[in-house]
């Protein structure tokens, strides 16, 4: 967390009734039954599913926990939702830099191939870089994680490297891959939010 920091956006809307919120303490059980319906798709790439499934009592403080870093300055962890249905969550962290922002998503194994993390990161990168102490922002994933990758490639973003990292989930290779969009060249583009797949 940053002191200084701005608060990061906390509602971004899309389109066609595509909205990205902040968690709050109330989603806890449509957050869980979202985790629980997708367990096996998310476990080979997201490590936190280890402590899956959570308590609601624990969802429900770990969701707090998120609500005061965000509230600090800090990373913020919205869900995606379309037509007020959990489909999935992504975030901005502020982990790789002072003025850089990394964006996260997962999407709902019943919902994927729908453009959803593609529209999401969309959005999140469009927020993000409006903000006037961001200049960029990066996805990073594991080499091997080819769906997460797609994402990323669509975007425009430009793949800036490979590195060793840690695996963290039990299909990771080790070898993070990091892409990167700047913000004069997401201005100068002006894209629009992709079309629902
Ligand atoms: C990765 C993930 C978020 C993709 O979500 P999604 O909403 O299905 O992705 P999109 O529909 O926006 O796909 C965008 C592009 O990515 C690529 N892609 C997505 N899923 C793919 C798959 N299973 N295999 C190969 N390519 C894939 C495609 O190029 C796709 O474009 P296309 O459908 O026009 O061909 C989803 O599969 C997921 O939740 N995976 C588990 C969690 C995870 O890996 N999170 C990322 C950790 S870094």
């Amino acid at each position: 967390m940053q002191r200084d920091a701005a608060i990061l956006p906390e509602r971004v809307e899309g389109a066609d009734g595509l909205l990205l919120r902040r968690w709050t303490a109330e989603d806890a059980e449509a957050l869980g039954q979202a985790i629980a319906d997708s367990v096996d798709h998310l476990r080979p790439w997201m490590g936190w599913v280890c402590e899956e499934p959570a308590s609601i009592e624990d969802r429900r403080a770990r969701i707090e926990e998120w609500e005061r870093a965000w509230s600090g300055g800090g990373d913020v962890l919205l869900g995606i939702f379309l037509a007020e249905r959990v489909v999935g969550g992504c975030g901005l962290h502020r982990r790789i830099a002072p003025d850089g922002l990394e964006i996260g998503y997962w999407v709902h194994s019943g919902f994927t191939r729908r453009r959803l993390a593609t529209r999401a990161a969309w959005l999140l990168t469009d927020a993000a870089l409006a903000q006037a102490q961001i200049s960029h922002v990066e996805i990073h994933h594991d080499k091997a994680n080819v769906a997460s990758a797609g994402i990323p490639r669509k975007l425009g973003f430009q793949l800036i490297g490979e590195g060793r990292d840690q695996p963290e989930a039990p299909s990771d290779l080790g070898i993070e891959w990091r892409w990167r969009m700047d913000k004069h060249t997401w201005q100068a583009r002006a894209s629009r939010e992709p079309a629902a797949g």
